[in-house]
């Protein structure tokens, strides 16, 4: 049986040293943040493995939907040779994109790029097991830094799916968008979910359900904190916030501290004190509407080609199209 190939691009050392810039700036700033990249070790990944079957989470289902429908419209419109999947995870539902450019007899090469090493392997033992014939090659790396390792040539259809580029902040989100169009050739496709602008009461219980699982995949970053760095942060200190803020249409993941407390991190020879009622910005997590997609996907360099949403309209996919630049 042929091996999935493994490349690493973040290897132990590069991942350390980002973490330890990231918390160093992070938790020194007037107002504390941490990125999301850092909720994703084994346990984080598995517990939004978990998320995604919760009852109020619903951007995994409807983005599912949408996929089932139109996988094969886009293996018939793109005839992807190579299908790059970008924060691919455990990549369940890419199992929809992977039938359809199979069952159209296209593709050749898929190459998931994660930062975290744990679902990259899982997935790609399974998939180079279920798909024989495939050439599977795994990317362990950052998508905001090693877009350029992705494989050249073919047809290349990039995928970025989940609403993970509602992570980014906007700044990052146009320089990610850049470094994607800067990689592909004009009428190479970037296939992007977006989760939809709706309403807060629908929004928030989907970022703090009841059974606690986003709670706990919050206090991940902590843990990984006391694992990565030796750190002493009491996770019970720690309150799950999820806020939506309706002016820049995203929803904060926060963490907030019960009492004062203080922390010392001896990764980065740092002790961080928290007042009472202090928050730490975990996560935020951007709603999209369609103008802003397509405006800056043609910012990027991209033409919107297709936009799909699931039958609810809570959920969208786009179809877009690198064009040539003058
Ligand atoms: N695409 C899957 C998983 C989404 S979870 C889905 O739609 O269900 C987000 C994934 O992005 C995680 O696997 C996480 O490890 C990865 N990720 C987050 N930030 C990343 C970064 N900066 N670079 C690469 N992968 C990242
Ligand atoms: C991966 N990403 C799109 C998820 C989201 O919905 O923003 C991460 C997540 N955060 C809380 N729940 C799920």
């Amino acid at each position: 049986m042929n091996a999935p190939e493994l490349e690493v691009h973040l290897d132990a050392d590069d991942l350390a040293r980002s973490l330890r810039a990231d918390v160093i700036n992070g938790l020194t700033a007037e107002k504390k943040t941490l990125p999301p990249k850092w909720f994703y070790d084994a346990r984080g990944s598995e517990l939004f493995e978990r998320i995604t079957e919760l009852p109020e989470y619903y951007p995994t289902r409807a983005e599912r939907q949408i996929l089932t429908d139109r996988a094969t419209e886009i293996a018939a419109v793109t005839r992807a040779t190579a299908l790059l999947e970008l924060g691919s995870g455990y990549s369940t539902k890419t199992r929809l994109l992977l039938d359809a450019l199979t069952a159209a007899g296209t593709l050749r090469t898929f190459a998931p790029m994660d930062v975290s090493p744990t679902a990259l392997t899982a997935a790609a033992s399974r998939i180079t097991a279920d798909y024989p014939g495939l050439a599977v090659h795994n990317i362990v790396g950052d998508l905001t830094r090693h877009l350029k390792h992705l494989p050249t040539g073919g047809d290349r259809l990039v995928a970025f799916l989940g609403g993970t580029i509602g992570n980014l902040v906007p700044a990052e989100r146009a320089a990610f968008l850049a470094d994607v169009r800067a990689v592909l050739e004009p009428g190479e496709h970037l296939l992007l979910g977006t989760d939809l602008v709706k309403s807060p009461s629908v929004v928030v219980p989907a970022y703090d359900d009841a059974q606690g699982v986003t709670a706990e995949f919050n206090r991940n970053v902590l843990r990984v904190l006391n694992a990565s760095l030796g750190a002493d942060f009491d996770l019970d200190g720690f309150a799950h916030v999820a806020l939506w803020d309706a002016e820049r249409e995203w929803i904060e993941m926060r963490l907030r501290a019960r009492w004062p407390m203080r922390a010392t991190i001896p990764g980065v020879g740092l002790v961080v004190d928290f007042a009472a009622g202090e928050e730490v910005r975990t996560e935020v997590s951007a709603k999209f509407r369609r103008e802003g997609v397509e405006r800056e996907l043609a910012e990027a360099g991209f033409a919107l080609d297709r936009w799909w949403t699931d039958r609810d309209g809570l959920f969208a996919v786009s179809l877009a199209r690198a064009v040539q630049e003058d």
